[in-house]
């Protein structure tokens, strides 16, 4: 069966991935492929449309990333984005020039609404712009559909030809009605039908995995985070017994986790698989005793993953496949997909154990992004609590304890971070229980880490010489850029005071406001 799908070509912007992510909201398969992409390898795609994303560049610099006019002359519908907006105006014959400031940030748009693009919006439409370039005059054909008190042509169309230019970012959710713009041009100008649906995914997946597995055996390392339970459900639905998981408790799990995941996916758990839980907790304390530096702990922590599941792979003998987690961001960031991030390499994808002997990787998680992928996870009946948990790093509390890590250190970042959790899931619930809905301020992703200070401090008559945690809550919508989460200061103050009470070892907390950048989201 061919899938419908809508082709991203990248040509650096920071948005892409939410481009694509937004086109599969409206239900339309879609990939992203770097500008560099011979347009013929795009072409057997046989995408029913494509786009092009907004980039670093100006279309005159030299070097400048480009594509030829052949891309507008195949019949399929193409939607410029910013700077593929520029680069489409500037390869068809229109001019494009350099402002004297840039526009940017939220911008009042007026619209034509009998463009396809536009219809069913109001004509006064706030939209998200960021560009020093612009359409200074339409390349033939086209006509402007939408303006803003600075920008003559904020969009453009030549509805004949099927091409469409558009200078901000409907990607975006400063952007209002950018997601009906997008689906306008899937839907409507592409003819998309919308097929895209985890239903029809999940039992599309399970059928191809039993074909391509057969009688085989299959090895998954399961870490409990939301990626590879959706892929070991999914195996496991798929082929049962033939499965094995192998879950490393490294001791840096968050507290009670090791005894969650076994719950789950253990033998008094739901699922029909093998399960090898292999509590290294001592070994890795062992390891990491008296290392302190950031990068070296990561890499212990990493290396040490590979050799106990080698060791336990060896343990089963041979197995056929070996599946993988990796989920379609990560295939993107590792530079295999779009153009963006060939800069970062991704664990998921370039970590894998050389010494086990297998036939072939299974990633069935590989085209999907993450919502999808919870999606997915709900559709497999995995438990909510699983399927919505917060992003967790690989290397676990090792991160999130600054300096050397001990089995101490550890209890005390798991238990304050319990506390904190609590608290601030409880102030969540009681918001939605009072106003219907989520607080405004509700985090993406909130815990604790075991700062390296300690300081004075007293506990009834005693002066104490303890730790300080640190509370860090952010609001972000990719986890590349993120502002500290404005939590209730009654909800800070009740959190600081259990964990000081009740944690022992720590006799100070401190909430982290750091954005990122300049900081990143974890310690380490
Ligand atoms: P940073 O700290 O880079 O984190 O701002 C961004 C997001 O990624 C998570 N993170 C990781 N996830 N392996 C992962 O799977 C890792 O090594 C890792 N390091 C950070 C972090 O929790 C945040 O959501």
């Amino acid at each position: 069966m061919e899938r419908e799908s809508v082709i991203v070509i990248d040509f650096g912007g920071q948005y892409n991935q939410l481009v694509a992510r937004r086109v599969r909201e409206c239900n339309v398969y879609c990939e992203i492929y770097s500008y560099r992409t011979p347009l013929q390898q795009i072409l057997e795609k046989k995408p029913k449309g494509i786009i092009l994303t907004g980039g670093p560049s100006s279309v005159y610099e030299e070097g400048a990333a480009t594509c030829g006019k052949e891309l507008f002359e195949t019949g399929i519908p193409v939607l410029g984005l910013c700077y593929g907006a520029q680069l489409m105006s500037h390869v068809l014959g229109g001019e494009v020039k350099r402002a004297q400031n840039r526009e940017y940030g939220k911008t009042e748009t007026f619209f034509d609404t009998t463009s396809p693009l536009f219809q069913g919006l109001p004509e006064k439409n706030i939209v998200w712009m960021s560009h020093f370039d612009y359409i200074s005059k339409l390349a033939p054909g086209f006509t402007s559909v939408a303006h803003t008190a600075n920008t003559p042509v904020a969009a453009a169309q030549n509805v004949e030809k099927n091409l469409y230019a558009i200078q901000f970012h409907p990607e975006v959710l400063h952007t209002d009605n950018g997601t009906r713009m997008l689906y306008n041009f899937v839907r409507n100008v592409c003819g998309c039908a919308g097929d895209w649906k985890m239903d029809s995914f999940v039992e599309h997946a399970i059928r191809e995995i039993r074909e391509k597995v057969g009688d085989g055996k299959v090895l998954c390392a399961l870490s409990g985070g939301v990626d590879s339970s959706v892929a070991a459900v999914l195996l496991s639905k798929a082929v049962g017994k033939q499965l094995t998981c192998v879950f490393v408790d490294h001791g840096l799990l968050r507290k009670n986790e090791g005894d969650e995941v076994e719950a789950v996916f253990g033998p008094k758990g739901s699922y029909e698989l093998n399960f090898i839980r292999v509590n290294a907790q001592e070994r890795y304390y062992s390891k990491l005793a008296g290392v302190d530096e950031p990068e070296r702990k990561r890499k212990i922590i990493g290396e040490e993953f590979i050799r106990i599941f080698e060791e336990e792979a060896k343990k089963i003998g041979r197995v056929d496949y070996l599946v993988q987690g990796t989920i379609y961001p990560d295939v993107v960031e590792s530079g295999l997909g779009g153009e963006s991030a060939v800069i970062k390499s991704h664990h998921n994808v370039g970590g894998l154990p050389e010494h086990v002997d297998f036939k072939e990787i299974i990633e069935p998680l590989r085209d999907l992004f993450k919502d999808e992928v919870r999606k997915a996870g709900l559709e497999l009946g995995i438990p909510p609590y699983l399927v919505y948990r917060q992003p967790f790093p690989g290397p676990g509390l090792g991160v999130r304890i600054v300096g050397e890590v001990t089995a101490d250190k550890v209890r005390m970042v798991q238990d304050a971070d319990a506390i904190y959790r609590q608290e601030v899931d409880s102030a969540v619930e009681a918001y939605k229980a009072e106003h219907g809905e989520e607080p405004k301020w509700m985090p993406n992703q909130y815990f604790a880490a075991l700062t390296n200070m300690r300081s004075v401090g007293v506990m009834g008559d005693e002066r104490t010489y303890d730790y300080a945690v640190a509370l860090r809550a952010v609001n972000t919508i990719d986890f590349m850029t993120a502002e500290a989460a404005n939590i209730p200061w009654d909800v800070l103050q009740k959190a600081m005071s259990r964990i000081i009470n009740e944690v022992r070892g720590v006799n100070r907390v401190f909430y982290d406001l750091t954005s990122k950048p300049p900081g990143t989201i974890e310690m380490e």
